[in-house]
Parts: C-alpha cells; structure tokens; sequence
C-alpha cells in the first residue's frame, strides 16, 4: 500500500507538471477576459500544486519524482487536437473549458485517493498539505461551470 501510494504521488506530480506546460497555450487560445484571467489565475495556482507536492515528498524522506500518468497526456493530447480543429472563438472557449473541466476532474479524483490514503497509511501531515491543492481544483471547478452555463455555451451555440 505505502509502494502504491508513492506511485500515486509520483503520477500526481507528473501530471501537474504536465499541467504547467499546457496552461500556458490554453490561455493564449482563451478570448474571454474572464476565461483567460481565470486560466491565468489557475496557472500560478497550479506552480504552487508542484512546490506542495515537493513539500509532501521532502515530509516522506523522498526526492521529487514524476512517473509517466498517460491518463493526464491524453487529456491533454485529446484537449490540443480538439482544439487544432476549432476556428470559431466562441466554441474555442467552450472547448477550452471542456478540456480544463476533464483536467480538473482527473486531479479531483487523484487528490480524493491520496489523501484518504495518506489518513489511512497515518500521513496525515502529507494529506493535509494535498487538501490545499484539492481545494484549488475544486472550486476551479466550478468556476468554470459557472463560466460556461453563465455566458461561455451561450455564445457558443
Ligand atoms: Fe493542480
Ligand atoms: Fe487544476
């Protein structure tokens, strides 16, 4: 369990990682105001995601390390093609939003395991810091729900 946990830890640092890479081309494709102020926000957030992790991996006597998660790759990968095939900027918004939604639900789900399993395996102190991130996500989460059932679909259609 302690093997898979770090496995798990190791896939969430490679995809927020993976993350700073991608916010930054998201954010240029964005015209909302709100959308790419939003992204832009998320990035900063999501450096501060990575310098958490390397604070839960320094608690656990471990040198940061990411393992390959092609589940984030694809979410992505799938997020630059559906993208590459858009011209409109009202739908490009939309799809821009569909994409983050399907990275945020990914670190949801990642960050809901690690951390119950950190109280199990008596790490407490590495899910407390993990709860941070998860907050994060969550209410970019809804931010963006926010965004597209307000204005962003609308536009779209
Ligand atoms: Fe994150
Ligand atoms: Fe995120």
């Amino acid at each position: 369990m302690d093997d898979l946990f770090v496995h798990t830890l190791k896939d969430i640092y490679y995809a927020e990682n993976q993350i700073v890479k991608a916010l930054p081309k998201m954010i240029e494709k964005a015209s909302d105001e709100q959308l790419r102020q939003g992204f832009e926000r998320h990035f900063e957030e999501t450096e501060g995601h990575v310098r958490n992790l390397e604070e839960v991996f320094q608690l656990m006597d471990m040198e940061p390390e990411g393992v390959d998660c092609p589940a984030i790759d694809g979410i992505i990968e799938e997020a630059n093609e559906v993208a590459g095939e858009v011209d409109d900027s009202n739908v490009m918004d939309a799809a821009l939003i569909a994409a983050a939604q399907a990275v945020e639900h990914y670190e949801i789900a990642r960050y809901g395991t690690l951390i119950t399993w950190a109280k199990l395996l008596g790490r407490d102190d590495c899910g407390e810091i993990m709860k941070r991130n998860l907050a994060d996500e969550k209410a970019t989460d809804e931010k963006l729900t926010e965004l597209a059932e307000s204005r962003i679909n609308i536009a779209a259609v």
